[in-house]
């Protein structure tokens, strides 16, 4: 196995967690994974393996069994400002426009009005989302849910965005969009993504660092550093030698875990 740790700074680390439900259940065993400040890591695996646990742990909405999840070395005690989840299925409000879904958690945490506003639209716009602020999400495609779902991410302004399946919803042209969207926001702002994906093309477009957990309980099977060039067109990424190359490697790692 190799480590990731020569990724630069490491924000956030998990040391030894473990997730047993119901006393019976293990969803993950022993995970410890160093996670690099500014750097997307993806994290890959077979359905049921834990991804999503790991990822609620490390948001603390989970406690875990064992283990600790550290950002920059202190233990983490629960949901924090650093950390904002968008979730697998949208999780829109439903009875709310775009507007209120994106302020939403800036009401949360008690910023005044005026200013919930502005940040909102800021970032409604940073998503290409400007005129559609009155929507409800069932006026919207799922694209367009996809980005408000980003939006409220975005408007808290943390450090490490923890996203789960973002792009499974939504069509492969959409998600195509939405894959180059991400990269070139991140080429703007400085953040570390923690992207679980079900897709290896996905995981190796983005990603800086792959983590490949295997079948449950899940633990990590392999870590792979994709060092693929994003310097010149995006589109271009997926002609590169090396992205054919690692998709292919990693689909022989990850197949043994798949039934
Ligand atoms: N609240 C819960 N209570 C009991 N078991 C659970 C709970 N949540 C998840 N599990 C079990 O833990 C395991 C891991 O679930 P998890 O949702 O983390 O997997 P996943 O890798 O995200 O799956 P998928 O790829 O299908 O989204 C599964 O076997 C699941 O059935
Ligand atoms: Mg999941």
């Amino acid at each position: 196995m190799r480590s990731g740790s020569s990724l630069t700074d490491i924000i956030l680390n998990t040391e030894d967690i473990g997730v047993t439900y119901q006393e019976t259940i293990i969803a993950l065993k022993s995970v410890s994974l160093d996670i690099p400040a500014g750097k997307l890591t993806a994290i890959l695996g077979p359905s049921g393996c834990g991804k999503t646990t790991l990822l609620k742990v490390i948001a603390g909405l989970i406690e875990p069994t064992t283990g600790a999840v550290k950002v920059r070395g202190e233990k983490i005690v629960g949901p924090g400002p650093d950390r904002a989840l968008v979730f697998q299925d949208f999780a829109l409000l439903p009875w709310a426009t775009v507007m209120e879904n994106v302020a939403f958690g800036l009401r949360a945490r008690g910023v005044p009005k005026k200013e919930r506003k502005e940040t909102s639209l800021h970032y409604i716009k940073e998503v290409g989302l400007l005129g559609f602020e009155d929507k409800y999400p069932h006026q919207l495609s799922g694209g367009m849910r996809q980005r408000t779902g980003l939006a409220r991410a975005l408007t808290i302004n943390s450090d490490i965005l923890l996203m789960d399946e973002p792009f499974s919803a939504v069509d492969e042209q959409m998600r195509r969009k939405l894959q180059e969207d991400l990269l070139k926001l991140l080429k703007i702002k400085s953040k570390t993504v923690i992207f679980v994906t079900h897709s290896i093309e996905e995981a190796v477009y983005l990603a800086d660092q792959v983590v490949i957990l295997s079948g449950r309980p899940g633990s990590i099977a392999e870590i792979v550093c994709p060092e693929i060039d994003r310097h010149g067109e995006i589109d271009l990424i997926r002609r590169q030698p090396r992205y054919i190359e690692l998709v292919d490697e990693i689909w022989s790692s990850l197949k043994r875990y798949v039934e």
